[in-house]
């Protein structure tokens, strides 16, 4: 038994989708979650900035006594895997689980890939894939539009802007016949109803989100750290009561965060 926290970060609200993956599977586990708010979005910085926050954010969860780390960001993932997969406690990011998933997918239709702007820049998802499914057709295009859609409440799939910004995002994607579409940004799955209306039915959606929850519970029982008492706490450096209200109505129960004081690069 080890009740330490699962800690797990994001950018904001997307990580919150890892954290509901995680907890179908593992109801048990206590969770320290931490929204790096204000920061938000992790998309536009550069490569630089975000390896210093990777770690920043590491050693935030660490100071949490957490016994392992999900990265539940995708930027992050890309961006700064060595950091991730140096660090003194078992790190899982979301990049490779979703990449293994996506190699699984049968048929020969072309693959898409959406991710925020730093993390389609960086070209890992597109190198992991093609390394992973060789000879398949890759369509990987980054979504600068839809963080900021959705940290600033527009989730609905009725939401006429995110509807406008979904099929101009996606049209690519759509146009090249793609048979499955990883949501390589945690933040997406919020969005996920809005990105199976536009694309219909025959494109597989994949959620790097609960990819690497599957990989996290295997890890944790294979490493014997299981335990706990069902406990999440949150932890954001933007605004508390914001932050509480938007994620309490994801989550569909009410939560509070604590405000813990941004970070400088
Ligand atoms: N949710 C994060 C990701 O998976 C970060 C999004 C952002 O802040 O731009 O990439």
């Amino acid at each position: 038994m080890d009740n330490r926290p699962i800690g797990i970060f994001d950018s904001g609200l997307g990580g919150l989708t890892a954290v509901m993956a995680l907890r179908r599977l593992m109801p048990e586990e206590n969770i320290v979650y931490f929204a790096d708010s204000a920061r938000v979005p992790y998309g536009e910085k550069s490569r630089e900035e975000l390896l210093v926050m990777a770690r920043q954010d590491l050693d935030l969860l660490a100071s949490f006594s957490a016994k392992a780390i999900i990265a539940a960001c995708g930027t992050v993932s890309s961006n700064a895997s060595h950091i991730l997969e140096g660090y003194p406690l078992p790190v899982c990011g979301v990049l490779k689980p979703g990449i293994e998933a996506m190699a699984r997918v049968p048929g020969r239709a072309p693959l898409g890939i959406i991710a925020t702007a730093a993390s389609i820049k960086a070209g890992a998802f597109r190198r992991a894939l093609t390394e992973k499914a060789p000879g398949r057709q890759i369509i990987d295009l980054p979504c600068p539009d839809f963080v900021p859609l959705i940290e600033s409440g527009h989730t609905s799939p009725e939401d006429p802007a995110l509807r406008r910004a979904v099929e101009e995002a996606l049209a690519p994607v759509k146009a090249a016949g793609a048979g499955a579409l990883l949501l390589g940004c945690t933040h997406y799955g919020i969005i996920s109803d809005a990105i199976r209306d536009y694309l219909g039915p025959e494109v597989a959606l994949v959620s790097a989100s609960d990819c690497v929850a599957e990989k996290t519970c295997r890890k944790l029982e294979a490493l014997g750290l299981t335990g706990g008492s069902g406990e999440t706490r949150y932890y954001t450096s933007g605004d508390a009561a914001a932050f509480s209200a938007a994620a309490s109505a994801l989550l569909g129960q009410e939560i509070h965060a604590e405000h813990v004081p941004a970070m400088e690069i």
